[in-house]
């Protein structure tokens, strides 16, 4: 199969209603959703997903937002997912983002940025990050029609 990556939409983006949003960007931009769980995250999933930002002065605020409510945890799939989801998304802040990515249409600040992707100059943070979230068996695959 082609390129995994993972992709998660964030409390904010719950709670505004902004899921189905993001799912249709990545639909027609072609990427292929091979999982979906919509979940709670607890302290511990929190602390490892986002463990290299351990000792930083946004940790805990940052744990403490993502396991503030439900968040929508993806697996996309497509030739060169994980940088062509990066693109989608723009840059981290929304301040920054460019105007046509999900951030900058949609993010509010820093924190509250609607949606995480693995890092594409992380080598192996998308297989590190689908494992955590997603056991083998309840990733799918098909054909896309188009
Ligand atoms: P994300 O891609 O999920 O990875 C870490 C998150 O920390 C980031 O998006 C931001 O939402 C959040 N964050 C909060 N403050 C900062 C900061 N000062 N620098 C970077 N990321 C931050």
């Amino acid at each position: 199969h082609d390129e995994r990556t993972f992709v998660m939409a964030k409390p904010d983006a719950v709670q505004r209603g902004l899921i189905g949003e993001i799912i249709q960007r990545l639909e027609e931009r072609g990427l292929k959703l091979v999982g979906a769980k919509f979940m709670q995250i607890d302290e511990e999933l929190a602390h490892e997903h986002y463990g290299e930002h351990e000792g930083k002065p946004f940790f805990e605020g940052l744990v403490e937002f993502i396991t503030s409510g439900p968040v929508m945890a993806m697996v996309w799939e497509g030739a060169d997912a994980t940088r062509q989801v990066r693109q989608m998304m723009g840059e981290t802040d929304p301040a920054d983002a460019q105007p046509g990515t999900i951030r900058g249409d949609l993010g509010l600040d820093l924190g509250h940025n609607v949606i995480h992707g693995s890092d594409h100059e992380d080598e192996g943070a998308n297989e590190r990050e689908i494992d955590l979230f997603f056991d083998d068996e309840e990733l799918v695959d098909y054909e896309r029609a188009d």
